[in-house]
């Protein structure tokens, strides 16, 4: 077997690069590890910036999206019974979009689908090889055989624990990393949310966020131990916990329900550096991972499939230097992405230990965002996404 470019997984960045491509007449492959039913079974977050949103629409993924999606254009941060709203529209003239990262994914495998892409499900022992000679191969096992793939390019977008960025020698990659001491516990239910906007919600009990998928779909998370189990958590000790961090006012008019979705995540932050070794090319979680507050782990995701699909089209149509732009550009706006998710995740949080001084640091932190047109402006125009 041959193409032109072989896409090692099958989330939302393998897709809207295979399906990018594939509308600009380049040939590829993804290989995914899991059946399709499995992936459109996670759960991750669900706020598109305008970049996303706006590949979507180039990808020919967009229509549902454009109906069903919920268009923000602000954000709460509260602390204790206070509220901060962050106007992105006066502040950026921008606003985002909601819309469940699961139904992107949905979407792009409908519009994959209809182009009659090449799609690999159950794909097992994916082999990279070749990447610093003149041609690059990509094996793999599949219901029992073993097949090849003879290419020009790799893209790695097989998440943080792909295959990929191991693929780059020890020698050249350099990890970057920061773990968090607590995690997200996260509930869906079918619920109205509380408020028609986001709610950040940092308390003397730890934070909260409440967002939504749709008007009558709810998602609350609230920080936990990282050792807890979802299995401790009733629904109704997490309506109680959530109720003592948001502001007493959304407290009185939560609407709580029996979850149909509890679990667990962590917290870190993760840059892989470079982002391309020879042919190969690495995109979203296989290169970096964000903490979730602020929401930019599908966004960072699409900024490269960005980058990397403009590469490759230029490439293809001759232009030499196109595709040594892709890691510098790529990286460049993932630290940005990674310093404000660190940022907002330490401005939100309680720490274990933290000092009161640490306590005051925050609280300070928060006054001055309050009072301050400019600071709000610099988290309205990081939360709708930086330029491409
Ligand atoms: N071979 C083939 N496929 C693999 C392999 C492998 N060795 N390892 C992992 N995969 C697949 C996974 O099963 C998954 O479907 O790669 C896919 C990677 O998808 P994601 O982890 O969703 O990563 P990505 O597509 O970069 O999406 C960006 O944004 O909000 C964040 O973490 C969130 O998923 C999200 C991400
Ligand atoms: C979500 O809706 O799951 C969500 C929204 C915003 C975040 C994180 C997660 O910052």
């Amino acid at each position: 077997m041959r193409a032109q470019v072989v896409i090692v997984g099958g989330g939302p960045s393998g897709l809207l690069l295979s399906q990018l491509l594939h509308r600009a007449g380049i040939d590829t492959v993804v290989l995914e590890r899991k059946t399709k039913e499995y992936v459109l079974g996670r759960i991750r977050a669900g706020v598109l910036e305008r970049g996303m949103v706006a590949q979507l629409r180039a990808a020919g993924a967009g229509a549902r999206m454009d109906r069903e999606g919920l268009v923000h254009s602000g954000t709460v941060l509260s602390y204790g019974d206070d509220e901060i709203r962050i106007d992105f529209e006066q502040h950026t003239g921008e606003t985002v979009l909601v819309y469940g990262q699961t139904e992107v994914t949905r979407d792009l495998y409908a519009a994959r689908e209809a182009m009659g892409a090449r799609l690999e499900f159950e794909v097992e022992d994916v082999v990279i090889e070749g990447i610093e000679g003149d041609g690059a191969t990509v094996s793999y096992t599949q219901g029992g055989n073993r097949h090849s793939i003879r290419c020009d390019y790799v893209a790695g977008c097989d998440g943080y624990h792909g295959v990929s960025r191991k693929t780059i020698p020890g020698a050249v990659r350099q990890e970057f990393e920061r773990i968090y001491p607590f995690g997200w516990l996260g509930i869906l239910a079918d619920t109205p949310p509380v408020h028609d906007e986001l709610i950040y919600a940092s308390s003397d009990n730890g934070f909260a966020l409440c967002s939504m998928r749709s008007k009558s779909r709810s998602r609350y998370y609230i920080q936990c131990d990282i050792a807890d189990d979802p299995a401790n958590w009733s629904d109704d000790a997490f309506w109680d916990a959530l109720r003592r961090r948001i502001p007493a006012a959304y407290g009185e008019t939560l609407q709580t329900g029996p979850s149909i979705e509890k679990s667990i995540a962590p917290l870190r932050s993760f840059v892989c550096e470079p982002m391309r070794w020879g042919r190969l090319f690495l995109c979203g979680d296989a290169a970096h991972i964000v903490p979730p507050t602020g929401a930019k782990g599908l966004n960072t995701a699409a900024s490269d499939v960005h980058y990397l699909s403009e590469a490759l089209i230029s490439h293809y149509a001759g232009d030499h230097d196109a595709l040594d732009i892709y890691a510098p550009k790529a990286l460049a706006r993932v630290w940005k992405a990674e310093r404000f998710s660190w940022w907002m995740t330490n401005l939100m949080h309680r720490f274990p230990g933290q000092s009161g001084f640490d306590r005051r640091m925050q609280q300070a932190e928060v006054a001055f965002l309050q009072e301050n047109e400019h600071a709000q402006a610099v988290l309205a125009q990081n939360y709708v996404g930086l330029p491409y």
